[in-house]
């Protein structure tokens, strides 16, 4: 091995000669071409350094003057790590209790195949908070529709009685669960799948708020169908809210069925729509749940499936497990996020500024609507949709909003999705709407 020397903290971090403060963006884009995955496209020339406020972040663009050199410049984080910083970067509660817990309580690393004191605590408040029987906590948000998939198919056979192994999953076209191999093979993204299979048998897709084609895939399959997995909102797809009599519809379907309503709140869940879980806004409640992304608060990875007792209860030792779930930081995190999202009333804070920007994008469209398509959301999950124009292109969009200080991305070629923190204040919105309208205007 080379020899590797690590020093410093922040700018000063050095990695043998290089000083991470001295790299431009585009040193810092070359290092990612050269030596990391390509499996993402980040904006170009520009480098996040650090938090401002709870909904702003310090990014780094190049120098007019001096390509080597960089300015900085504060951006409205419009996006929030795809909804997983709901409770605001760095918020107060949570890394109190982070700082306080690994310094003053000397909190330990173990594997849940050793109790620890702090797995009451979570699973106290994540059961009192979903309203559900049983919690199992993971970690990275794939892992929550994962375990759905899994407990499904176990309830089925155990259950309902299905012969082995042929159980079906239903789920919805444009979904988007995830990138583990069974959350692609339930999607019907080509560049997520391509020559990645074979894939996971047994799924069945279905277009998303079609309560017909639902009807008729149960009327069909109906004895061999375990569960609906499914998005109550549609986030990566282009934040699709589905008709207000759908999950309604659906919820009682399953019923007749005898199928597992399972909802992926990855995105919706932790007050991002409005209410603290989106099924809420339906007034139906699912038979499992799954949840991720701002149930770490967006400072550490914390999911978990919430569900109920005759679902749950059918894991066994071996069934199931991993070393970072539930771990006692993950516990801390995890119960502490929910604790700001309660204290902070950030289901209401997201409601009302949610209609601020939902009605400034009406705005919007009433005075372009040669260009814009569609707004849609609930809460802080919010998009617009341009038409199919050729200059009306997402990505040129979020290249110009970053111009403008705000920081959001595309989801396909021409939906913008906006979903800042939560805990954004109403100058913040208009800034952002400001902008967009800017932009938007100058297509
Ligand atoms: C609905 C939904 N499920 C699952 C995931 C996967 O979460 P993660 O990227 O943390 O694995 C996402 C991520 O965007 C999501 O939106």
């Amino acid at each position: 091995m080379s020899t590797l020397s690590i020093n410093g903290y922040g700018d000063d971090l050095t990695i043998n000669d290089v000083r991470i403060g001295d790299l431009s963006p585009q040193q810092h884009e070359n290092i990612e071409k050269q030596k990391g995955g390509q499996n993402y496209h980040p904006l170009e020339n520009v480098v996040i350094s650090e938090v401002k406020d709870s909904s702003t972040l310090i990014a780094r663009k190049p120098d007019p003057e001096n390509i080597k050199a960089y300015i900085e410049e504060e951006v409205i984080d419009g996006l929030c790590s795809y909804s997983a910083v709901n409770q605001g970067q760095l918020n107060q509660i949570i890394v109190d209790a982070v700082v306080h817990h690994l310094t003053i309580e000397k909190l330990p690393t173990v594997p849940r195949s050793i109790r620890h004191k702090y797995m009451s605590a979570f699973l106290l408040a994540a059961t009192a908070v979903t309203g559900m029987d049983r919690v199992v906590p993971k970690v990275a948000g794939v892992e929550a529709p994962e375990l759905m998939f899994k407990l499904s198919r176990r309830w089925g056979y155990q259950v309902k009685g299905i012969p082995a192994n042929e159980a079906l999953v239903v789920a919805a076209k444009g979904n988007f669960h995830g990138r583990s191999m069974t959350a692609i093979s339930m999607s019907d993204d080509p560049v997520a799948r391509a020559e990645f299979g074979p894939f996971v048998p047994g799924i069945e897709l279905v277009p998303f708020n079609d309560i017909d084609a639902l009807t008729a895939l149960f009327e069909e399959k109906g004895d061999r169908i375990v569960s609906y997995l499914v998005e109550p909102i549609q986030g990566e797809a282009g934040v699709i809210v589905p008709d207000e009599d759908y999950w309604p519809q659906v919820a009682a379907l399953c019923k007749k069925h005898n199928i597992l309503l399972a909802m992926d709140e990855v995105q919706t869940g932790f007050a991002r729509t409005g209410a603290v879980f989106a099924h809420q806004l339906f007034d139906i409640k699912p038979d499992l749940m799954g949840c991720g992304k701002a149930a770490g608060g967006g400072i550490l990875p914390v999911s978990f499936v919430a569900g109920r007792d005759d679902v749950i209860g059918l894991l066994t030792p071996g069934s199931e497990g991993s070393t970072f779930g539930g771990y006692p930081l993950g516990a801390v995190v995890g119960v502490f996020s929910i604790k700001a999202m309660i204290d902070l009333n950030l289901a209401e804070k997201a409601k009302i500024r949610g209609k601020q920007i939902m009605d400034r994008f009406a705005m919007m469209q009433a005075d372009f609507p040669d260009k814009i398509k569609e707004i849609r959301g609930r809460g802080l999950l919010t998009a617009f949709e341009m038409r199919d124009e050729p200059q009306l292109d997402g990505h040129t969009v979020s290249l110009e909003l970053l111009k403008q200080g705000v920081y959001a991305k595309e989801t396909h070629h021409s939906t913008v999705r906006i979903a800042p923190a939560l805990t954004i204040s109403a100058n913040q919105i208009d800034h952002i709407a400001d902008a967009i309208y800017t932009v938007v205007k100058s297509l």
